[in-house]
């Protein structure tokens, strides 16, 4: 309702929101992705709405639709979502949700790709994709606040920490994806936040509730 009046604690801001997976061709009609629902970058994106923030929402193709109220630049692959993210800059905060493929296929076919009748399968040739988080946090349009995710299976406060400082972002939403937590595709998640002052956990709630957690943080962080 604030947001329809034009109020909010982040009215008038832009914030620029990632979601979901990146889909990779190996040729015109099979790709390379991952099982990332955008579910908690959707619920982001639309928490951030509800305080007021204009919301740019570039979103690989995801299980979960889209918010309402929000800018949506659809993508493809890693390379498109990098392109969308940098021409929706500048913006005061950016939530780089996306579960990014990190390679892509360097000898994608043009054409659809045919068993050759000899039994023998096609090699595929992988390429690392470029780090859109690292490139917008160390760019020259680098929003006031920058917020990245990392998914771990193991040691997650020690890889999130360093991937903190790797890519130069300001915080880092970390979570422990194991099959066995259920959180990839489920419902809820259980995060810590990784910024300058050190490591929070927050406990295990609706992804809907990280987000609106996460949302009121970037607005005390803007104010
Ligand atoms: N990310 C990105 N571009 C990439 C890879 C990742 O912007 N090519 C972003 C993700 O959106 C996320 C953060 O970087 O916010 C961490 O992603 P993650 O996959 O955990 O880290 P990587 O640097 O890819 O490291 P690895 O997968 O090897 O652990
Ligand atoms: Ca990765």
């Amino acid at each position: 309702i604030d947001a329809a009046l034009g109020g909010g604690p982040l009215a008038g801001r832009h914030v620029l929101v990632t979601s979901g997976p990146t889909h990779e061709p190996i040729d015109p009609v099979r790709y390379i992705a991952n099982r990332s629902s955008g579910a908690q970058g959707t619920a982001i994106a639309a928490a951030l709405r509800d305080l007021g923030a204009r919301v740019t929402f570039v979103t690989g193709t995801a299980e979960v639709p889209p918010p309402q109220g929000v800018t949506v630049v659809r993508v493809e692959t890693a390379a498109q979502m990098l392109a969308a993210v940098q021409a929706a800059l500048p913006a005061e905060a950016a939530v780089m949700a996306a579960a990014v493929a990190d390679w892509r296929v360097a000898n994608a076919a043009g054409q659809k790709m045919k068993k050759d009748g000899t039994g023998q399968p096609p090699a595929l040739e992988f390429a690392e994709n470029p780090d859109i988080l690292a490139t917008v946090s160390q760019g020259a349009q680098r929003p006031r606040l920058v917020v990245g995710f990392a998914a771990e299976t193991t040691d997650v406060l020690a890889h999130a920490t360093a991937k903190r400082a790797r890519k130069g972002c300001d915080w880092i939403v970390a979570n422990d994806v194991s099959p066995a937590t259920g959180i990839m595709g489920g419902s809820e998640n259980a995060v810590t936040l990784i910024s300058a002052e050190g490591a929070e956990s927050w406990p295990r709630m609706a992804k809907d509730a990280v987000a609106r957690r996460l949302a009121a943080r970037i607005a005390e962080a803007l104010a």
